[in-house]
C-alpha cells in the first residue's frame, strides 16, 4: 500500500519544524514508520542548492524559483517517493505550496506556470494532507532568531506569502487544512493530530 504524504506549510516562524517533530514522535509511538524531511536541502544536491540560496541574495526571481524546483525534483524522486512506496508516513516541512506562496504571490512570478512546473518537477506528486500553520507575519518574524535572506525580505512580501497560502487553502479545501498558529504549541499540535487522525482513517 502507498504511504501517506503529509506536508506542513506556513510563513516564517509559524512553528512548522517543531510541530513536525512532535507529530513524528506521536506517530512513531503508534508504531508507524515515519520519514521526517524538509525542503530545501534534504538530498546531497539539495544541500548545495540550499547553500546557494543562502549565499547568493542577488538573484533573479526565476533563478530562485528554478533552484527550489531543482531541489524538489531530487527530493521527490530520491526521498519522498521511495518512502511512500515502502508504505511509510512522510512528514515534509514545505513542498509545492511554498513555491506558489513565495515565488508566485511573494515575488510575482506567473502562478499557472509555477503550478505546471511544480507538476513537472514532482512528476505530479500531490500531498494527501497539507497542514497550513497560519500566523500573522509580524508575529512569525518575531519568533525567528537567526534571520536569513528570506526573513529579511520586507513585511509586505511576507503578507503576500500568507495571502498566497490562504488562497491555496480556499482553492483546495479538501487537501489544505488551516490551523491558527498564533495559539499555544499544545493547541496547534492537538489540532494537527486530529487532522492526521482523520487522514489516517481514510488511508488505513
Ligand atoms: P525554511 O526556513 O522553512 O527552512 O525554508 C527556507 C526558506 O525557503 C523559507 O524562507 C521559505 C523559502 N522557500 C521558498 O521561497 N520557496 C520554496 O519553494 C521553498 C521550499 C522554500
Amino acid at each position: 500500500m502507498r504511504g501517506l504524504f503529509v506536508t506542513v506549510e506556513g510563513v516564517e516562524g509559524s512553528g512548522k519544524t517543531t510541530v513536525n517533530q512532535l507529530l513524528a514522535e506521536w506517530l512513531r509511538q503508534k508504531n508507524f514508520t515515519v520519514t521526517v524531511t524538509a525542503e530545501p536541502g534534504s538530498t546531497p544536491l539539495g544541500k548545495e542548492i540550499r547553500n546557494l540560496l543562502a549565499n547568493f541574495s542577488e538573484r533573479t526571481a526565476w533563478a530562485e524559483a528554478f533552484l527550489f524546483l531543482a531541489d524538489r525534483a531530487e527530493h521527490a524522486t530520491r526521498v519522498i517517493r521511495p518512502s511512500l512506496e515502502r508504505g511509510e508516513i512522510v512528514l515534509c516541512d514545505r513542498f509545492t505550496d511554498s513555491t506558489i506562496a513565495y515565488q508566485a504571490f511573494g515575488l510575482g512570478l506567473p502562478l499557472e506556470t509555477l503550478i505546471a512546473l511544480n507538476r513537472i518537477a514532482t512528476n505530479a506528486l500531490v500531498p494527501d494532507l497539507t497542514l497550513l500553520l497560519d500566523v500573522e507575519p509580524e508575529l512569525g518574524l518575531q519568533r525567528v532568531k537567526n534571520k536569513t535572506v528570506f526573513e529579511e525580505r520586507d513585511l509586505n512580501f511576507h503578507h503576500r506569502v500568507r495571502w498566497g497560502y490562504l488562497w491555496l487553502a480556499k482553492r483546495e479545501p479538501e487537501r489544505i487544512k488551516i490551523i491558527n498558529a498564533s495559539q499555544t504549541l499544545e493547541i496547534v499540535v492537538s489540532e494537527a493530530k486530529r487532522l492526521i487522525e482523520e487522514a489516517l482513517q481514510k488511508w488505513l
